[in-house]
């Protein structure tokens, strides 16, 4: 059945390698202050989890950035022209895609990538039902690595990267500058970079959107445990640890963390990492930008800014950067 999927949606797997993951859990558990890189929480679970986030009262960044794009997509259409081939970064279940994809005319193709391959398949074949005449090339990859776009598709069009949901705030500002490089590279110059940026807000607001009362995001965070224990056969009591999040201010970014609730030892892979009470792994950051901030970030990427949209209480940003030297 997924074979019958892949095949009818051009799929291209470049899926990492168990041996990547277990070489990241280890080094990042051994490093004095614990972590682990956030792409890994999203395994299909992880993936269904944070649908239910974007679901949230508290998770005020899905619904604002799906209105921004809803109210201004006329002009944000007109912006990205005709024969356009849309790339979408962290594609998830390209929920606010379908904006553009039911407004943009003469569509040469769509390129969604993602790390959660499960997700990733069912996402693309829902779409491919919606928009059966849409050439679809689903690449299960990892966007901070090398990966290979599909060589079947046209080379005429002109290259648009989509990359909503603010992911973007996920990298530390240097490694943002380069991945922006990288995005560059990929759109060619005078392609464009469509994405979504989360803005510098109450604090309060940010601590609720990251802690809500029915603990849908602290499953989200410790679910990484639960797949370190079933894909690496590690021994994790997930009872012993805790979700933790708060916004911290100096580096202007929310910090997700588990917490080891008890002096523990942990076996993965022939590898005993020790934890102490109240010791944590941080697990994400989610770095929040002013719109000069992100302008000027963005330029040290070799992208102008050239439009930014946001909802009336700026809390979230929608920017559309040209491509120029990288
Ligand atoms: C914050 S979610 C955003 C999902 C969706 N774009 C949205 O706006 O709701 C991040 C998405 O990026 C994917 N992702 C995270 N790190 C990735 C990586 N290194 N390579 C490819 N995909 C990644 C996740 O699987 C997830 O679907």
């Amino acid at each position: 059945m997924e074979n019958t999927v892949q095949s009818s949606l051009n799929y291209y797997d470049n899926e990492p390698e168990r041996d990547a993951f277990l070489n990241d859990v280890t080094l990042g558990l051994q490093k004095q202050a614990k972590e682990l890189p956030c792409k890994y929480l999203y395994d299909e679970r992880g993936s269904i989890l944070f649908d239910k986030i974007c679901e949230l009262d508290e998770y005020y960044p899905t619904r604002t950035e799906l209105n921004i794009m809803q109210t201004y997509v006329d002009e944000i259409v007109a912006r990205l022209g005709q024969n356009v081939l849309l790339i979408e970064y962290g594609s998830g279940s390209s929920l606010k895609t379908r904006v553009l994809l039911d407004n943009l005319s003469g569509l040469a193709g769509y390129i969604p990538i993602d790390i959660s391959k499960e997700h990733l398949l069912n996402a693309a074949a829902k779409l491919k039902k919606i928009y059966p005449d849409l050439n679809v090339h689903p690449v299960c990859a990892d966007y901070t690595d090398l990966f290979r776009l599909p060589d079947d598709i046209p080379s005429s069009a002109s290259r648009v990267v989509y990359f909503p949901g603010s992911t973007i705030g996920n990298f530390n500002p240097g490694d943002a500058v380069k991945f922006l490089h990288s995005i560059n590279n990929i759109v060619g110059s005078s392609g464009q970079l469509l994405l979504g940026v989360d803005l510098k807000k109450d604090p309060n607001v940010l601590h609720r959107a990251y802690n809500d009362r029915s603990g849908i995001t602290a499953s989200f965070n410790c679910n990484i445990l639960t797949r370190i224990n079933r894909d690496l056969g590690a021994n994790f009591n997930t009872e012993q640890f805790k979700h933790y999040a708060f916004f911290n201010p100096s580096h202007g970014r929310v910090e997700m963390h588990i917490i080891s609730l008890a002096d523990q030892t942990v076996q993965i892979n022939g590898s005993t990492i020790k934890f102490a009470t109240g010791e944590s792994i941080h697990t994400e950051s989610s770095y929040k930008y002013t719109v000069h901030e992100f302008t000027e970030l963005a330029g040290k990427a070799g992208f102008t800014v050239e439009r930014v949209w946001t909802d009336e209480d700026e809390l979230f940003s929608v920017q559309l950067l040209r491509a120029g030297a990288s």
